[in-house]
């Protein structure tokens, strides 16, 4: 019997309530199909557990391991986010190579991947997630599993030229050719992925999609699988919303006036210097404005172990304060700057009050604010989402106002545009986005991937036995 085996660094335990969309998709196609989630626990101790902890809901057991504090240091705030995260989001200057994380990226995936191996069957699906990973299907292989491996990037994928940057990319490379399908968010990053395959590893790519390398010995295929939400779901809860003290205190507090926001974690890929600088040029160009918006900015903290983190913070917090002291009055505040988390459905109910959504990343890889904020509107009296071209979302998402966070002109023009425009074109606008929200929904995303997953292992398998 067919089952499904997830992978992904961080799992969402049955007891957690986890607001991510990916948390959810992962949660309900396991349900469906039964099987098991396997990660890091989200603790770390002194040293990396030998046992993985079980925990069983229904069909579907969830099995973590604790990762020793040096571990998980180098693999996480190391490898995958001084190294990957800043390579796959076009930042080349901020990557931080060493082969000491290096190594400690492949030594936890060997870890993961020793235990993970006891728990997969022959017939299984096994999905593996993000950056973090990507040694595993190598590493699974060497094991002697046979199973179908499929990875999804949630990040984008870098051109040749960047990637080149990196001194071990041909090694990731021939970590992403062992698994039997690789999965991407966009055709812009399939399309970087396949000049890396074509320039650098000097592989064939056919007409269907399978990619042959080394020589033509293995091949493998690569797809967009555009990640959606459950439209039902977030449109349910932003309705429900108004009943959640959060949301009317927020309603109350604005005293009529129109509400932007913007909901990131607190992370360099984000654009958000870019955003609030944008916002103070708004209020100075078109004084027509003050008194009349309120910024609100939701941005929980994020990796702290990198400093990079902490300095965007110390920014953040200097240019908020700038603009505050500049415009604020005694009964307005231009810019409302928080780092807590809020629940989803709270998240929800803000998006519904807001006129103009703000998702304006430097980069990134698809960008479900932007979907959830969408889906969260009141179909009569729609907001605008103002959303970067250099989110992935971009490229299913053009009924938004679509901005290059590099040009501040540019996003004052968008922001005002936004704030000023008529019910009837907001209206058309909100349709089209949600038509396309329906159509490419979450679970057209998991099915798609699975689906592809199963044809190609047959196909392989047909290879391997012929
Ligand atoms: O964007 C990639 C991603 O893995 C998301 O799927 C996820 O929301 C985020 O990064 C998680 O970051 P972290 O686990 O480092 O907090």
């Amino acid at each position: 019997m067919t089952r499904l085996v997830v992978v992904s660094n961080r799992v969402a335990l049955p007891n957690e309530l986890k607001p991510g969309g990916l948390a959810h998709a992962m949660r309900s196609a396991l349900r469906e199909i039964g099987g098991i989630w396997f990660g890091w626990s989200g603790r770390t101790t002194s040293q990396t557990a030998s046992m993985a902890q079980i925990q069983r809901e229904g069909n579907v057991t969830f099995a973590t391991l604790d990762l020793g504090k040096r571990d998980h240091e180098e693999y996480y705030a190391g490898f995958a986010n001084r190294t990957l995260w800043p390579l796959f989001h076009f930042r080349p200057s901020l990557v931080d190579f060493t082969r000491q994380t290096w190594a400690a990226y492949r030594r936890v995936n060997a870890i993961f991947a020793e235990h993970l191996a006891r728990f997969i069957e022959p017939d299984d699906l096994v999905w593996i997630h993000d950056y973090h990973l990507i040694p595993l299907a190598s590493l699974l292989r060497e094991r002697g599993i046979r199973a179908r491996l499929g990875f999804f990037l949630h990040t984008p994928f870098p051109p040749p030229e960047l990637l080149n940057m990196l001194p071990v990319h041909r090694e990731l490379f021939e970590a992403l050719a062992d698994y039997d399908l690789v999965g991407f968010h966009t055709a812009d990053y399939l399309r970087a992925f396949r000049d890396y395959i074509l320039l650098e590893a000097h592989g064939e790519v056919n007409d269907t999609g399978v990619i042959s390398v080394r020589g033509g010995r293995r091949s493998f295929r690569a797809g967009v699988f555009p990640i959606g939400i459950d439209v039902p779901e977030v449109s349910n809860l932003a309705a429900a919303a108004h009943a959640h003290p959060g949301c009317a205190q927020l309603h109350e507090s604005l005293q009529g006036r129109a509400l932007m926001i913007g909901v990131d974690r607190l992370d360099y890929s984000k654009g958000l210097p870019e955003r609030f600088r944008a916002f103070g040029r708004l209020l100075e160009e078109y004084p027509e404005f003050k008194r009349q918006v309120t910024f609100l900015q939701i941005a929980p903290v994020s990796r702290t172990e990198v400093a990079e983190y902490r300095q965007l913070k110390r920014e953040l917090e200097r240019i908020a304060g700038g603009i505050n002291g500049r415009f604020a009055e005694p009964d307005w505040t231009p810019v409302r700057y928080l780092n807590n988390a809020y629940p989803h459905a709270a998240l929800t109910g803000y998006y519904r009050q807001a006129r103009v959504g703000l998702v304006t990343p430097l980069r990134d890889g698809m960008n479900l604010v932007a979907k959830e904020y969408v889906a969260s509107q009141d179909g009569d009296d729609p907001g605008v989402l103002v959303l970067s071209r250099f989110a992935g979302a971009a490229r299913q998402m053009g009924g938004a106002i679509l901005v290059n966070p590099h040009d501040q002109d540019g996003m004052v023009n968008a922001m005002r545009a936004a704030i000023t425009m008529p019910l009837a074109d907001r209206r058309a606008r909100w349709r089209e986005l949600m038509d396309g929200l329906e159509r490419e929904d979450i679970t057209a995303w998991r099915r798609s991937f699975l689906a592809a997953l199963d044809v190609t292992a047959e196909a392989r398998d047909g290879r391997l036995a012929g």
